[in-house]
């Protein structure tokens, strides 16, 4: 039975002993079962309430309705009786905010000695970067970079760059055309680019020299894929042309570009070679940066690494750009072209070219 206050018709202390103590075992037993926020406020109005909660019954019913010299007995119960009740409830609202806020800890614990959670980074691709870093030598030796499409005419690809059309030099590019083009004359038809070097008669055609470029890009020939092949590659090109410009300019901007990538180190080395667009032509060996020229396995035991293909552009192509002021009389050039994917396997010690194109991150992340 819930507790409620009756009229006290005995004043003596016994009784009123009595009273008391079957009050504040109410109170008691009352505040041990609030569990909720919502327990707890119930419970304080029916004890606290100005208006006909217990403590202002109690007032009424046994204070006010006290006869005169019980009074004072009286009225010393009452007042501590209101300090019981207070604390009983302050104690219930106490406990129960207590757990409400330690079961949001427990909801919210967080263990700082668990491992963090990795955000994997990404990275520029290895090829990417040996291209950025290669432009990055010549654009400090002053050249701009240019860009042009893969998709290039046969014209600009070949013709320009003094391929004769059904030149044997030709051959050697495995060109992939576009199909369905056997209508247009020759020098319109469609093919992927299979080097950059078209992209010099496009520098030449927009600006008459001086002109210094480097050219890094995308280009694509018929080979099947192996371990050093891949039909889609990268090349960075360079072109300077001004007045007085010498192989002995060419020797000293390449041996300047090697060792500014590879390390002070490396020496240069230049062969006779045969390309349609330069006359003379070269390949460029560098001393082997694994074995310093001693001779090991990556430089076949020969002590140099042959990377590019460079020389001095043929008068033939100037007379292609000659309306934009390439007058070889007056000027004269070099050009030299790179595979970006070779150097980076041999900066990186890569052996298979396929591992640039998988996109497996066992790999690419050792470049992170
Ligand atoms: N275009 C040549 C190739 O893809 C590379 C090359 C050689 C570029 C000599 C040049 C150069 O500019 O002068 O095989």
């Amino acid at each position: 039975m819930a507790y409620s206050v009756t009229k006290l018709d005995d004043y003596s202390p016994a009784a009123l002993d009595a009273a008391v103590r079957d009050l504040l075992s109410a109170v008691t037993q009352e505040a041990g079962a609030v569990i909720g926020e919502n327990d707890s406020k119930l419970f304080r109005d029916r004890w606290m309430a100005r208006k006909n909660g217990i403590l202002t019954q109690i007032n009424d019913l046994w204070l006010k309705a006290a006869p005169g010299p019980a009074k004072r007995e009286v009225g010393a119960r009452v007042n501590q009786l209101k300090t019981e009740v207070e604390r009983a409830v302050d104690a219930a609202q106490q406990r129960i905010s207590n757990s409400a806020s330690k079961s949001r800890f427990d909801s919210e614990r967080l263990d700082i000695t668990l491992p963090g959670i990795r955000r994997p980074l990404g990275a520029e691709h290895p090829v990417l970067r040996t291209m950025n870093e290669i432009v990055q030598v010549f654009r400090a030796m002053g050249y701009s970079v240019a860009e042009g499409p893969e998709i290039e005419t046969d014209y600009l690809n070949f013709e320009a760059l003094n391929f004769p059309p059904n030149h044997p030099a030709r051959d050697t590019q495995d060109t992939i055309f576009v199909a369905g083009q056997e209508r247009k004359p020759q020098r319109d038809r469609l093919l992927l680019r299979t080097h950059t070097s078209p992209v010099q008669i496009r520098a030449m055609m927009a600006t008459p020299p001086p002109i210094r470029v480097v050219v890094p890009g995308k280009v694509h020939r018929a080979d099947t894929a192996d371990a050093t092949h891949s039909p889609i590659f990268h090349q960075v090109e360079g072109l300077a042309v001004d007045s007085n410009i010498t192989f002995s300019d060419l020797k000293g901007t390449l041996d300047h570009a090697m060792k500014a990538f590879f390390g002070s180190n490396v020496k240069t080395r230049f062969f006779p070679s045969f390309f349609p667009f330069t006359e003379p032509s070269a390949d460029v060996s560098v001393t082997c940066f694994k074995c310093g020229g001693k001779g090991c396995r990556l430089c076949k035991m020969s002590g140099w690494i042959e990377l590019l293909g460079c020389g001095m552009v043929d008068p033939n192509v100037f007379q292609f750009v000659k309306s934009n002021g390439y007058d070889s009389r007056k000027i004269s050039g070099f050009a030299f072209g790179m595979g970006v994917e070779r150097i980076a396997m041999l900066k990186y010690g890569i052996d298979d070219i396929q591992l640039f194109y998988q996109g497996d991150v066992r790999f690419l992340e050792q470049f992170a």
